[in-house]
């Protein structure tokens, strides 16, 4: 089964993580079937399951509903559950209310969007037994205030932020962090300088690990699809070939490619 602890032995010995939204029993199967070593029911759901255009619109029910799902069909892979937005931003008494419901569920750890500003929230609930995943850079439920799907920490001043942000997260007990849509070269400067692993989607390639959309890396989401998604269906016979071709992609390196870079 796969822990934390293993996910922390994969960044010591330089192998890549390989992670993939997932929002049910038979992908869950199929995605552990092709080595993916950790399962991420995100919020993204608003937008490929329920037809949003953002992710606001998600709820700790439908998150419970889906990570039950996808808790039933992993036997071995990491399941991480996204908090949704407004369940965990007002105190950290009420993301401990919300994640303990992620948890009961079947998550392993759940995951939170913010910087700095949710470091008390993190230590709060990693200190009562709930592990934490951070995210920085674009971050979905931020969108409007974001101003739109744009790449993060492009100035000086933006990549110093995000780098304070990693570390405050990081010493608040957090114990990996997503990095979302910023420059190659801000992830890797925050990969090397951070203890725990970092997943890139959208970050370039030295990230310890990558994560994509389910429905991007299949080809089948209708919208418009994010320059650094790869559709992983072109010259694959099954999707059984298309996840093992994304797990080899991202171990072996060659995902995330150039033209996916900022
Ligand atoms: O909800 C989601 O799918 C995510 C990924 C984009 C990392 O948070």
């Amino acid at each position: 089964m796969t822990t934390l602890a293993t996910l922390n032995e994969m960044k010591a010995r330089g192998e890549k993580i390989a992670v993939l939204t997932c929002y049910d029993a038979s992908f869950a199967m199929l995605m552990e079937e092709a080595g993916v070593d950790a399962l991420l029911v995100g919020d993204s759901l608003g937008m490929v399951l329920q037809g949003e255009t953002t992710t606001l619109s998600v709820t700790l029910r439908d998150m419970q509903y889906h990570t039950r799902c996808v808790a039933k069909g992993a036997s071995r892979a990491y399941v991480i559950a996204d908090m949704p937005f407004g369940s965990y931003q007002q105190s950290p008494q009420q993301a401990l209310r919300n994640a303990a419901r992620l948890m009961a569920a079947g998550a392993q750890m759940v995951k939170l969007e913010g910087g700095a500003v949710m470091a008390e929230t993190v230590a709060f609930l990693t200190r009562r037994g709930i592990p934490v995943c951070g995210h920085l850079g674009f971050t979905p439920q931020s969108v409007h205030q974001l101003g739109g799907y744009r790449v993060q920490g492009k100035s000086a001043g933006d990549a110093a932020r995000l780098q304070g942000d990693a570390l405050a997260l990081q010493q608040a007990g957090a114990g990996l962090l997503v990095l979302e849509m910023v420059p190659a070269a801000l992830a890797r400067q925050a990969t090397a300088q951070l203890a725990i692993p970092t997943i890139g989607i959208g970050a370039g390639p030295d990230c310890n690990g990558q994560v994509l959309v389910q429905h991007d890396m299949l080809g089948i989401y209708p919208g418009k699809t994010p320059r650094f998604a790869h559709n992983f269906m072109h010259g694959a016979d099954s999707v059984q070939t298309a996840l093992r071709q994304y797990v080899e992609a991202v171990k072996n390196g060659s995902f995330p490619m150039p033209a996916h870079l900022f």
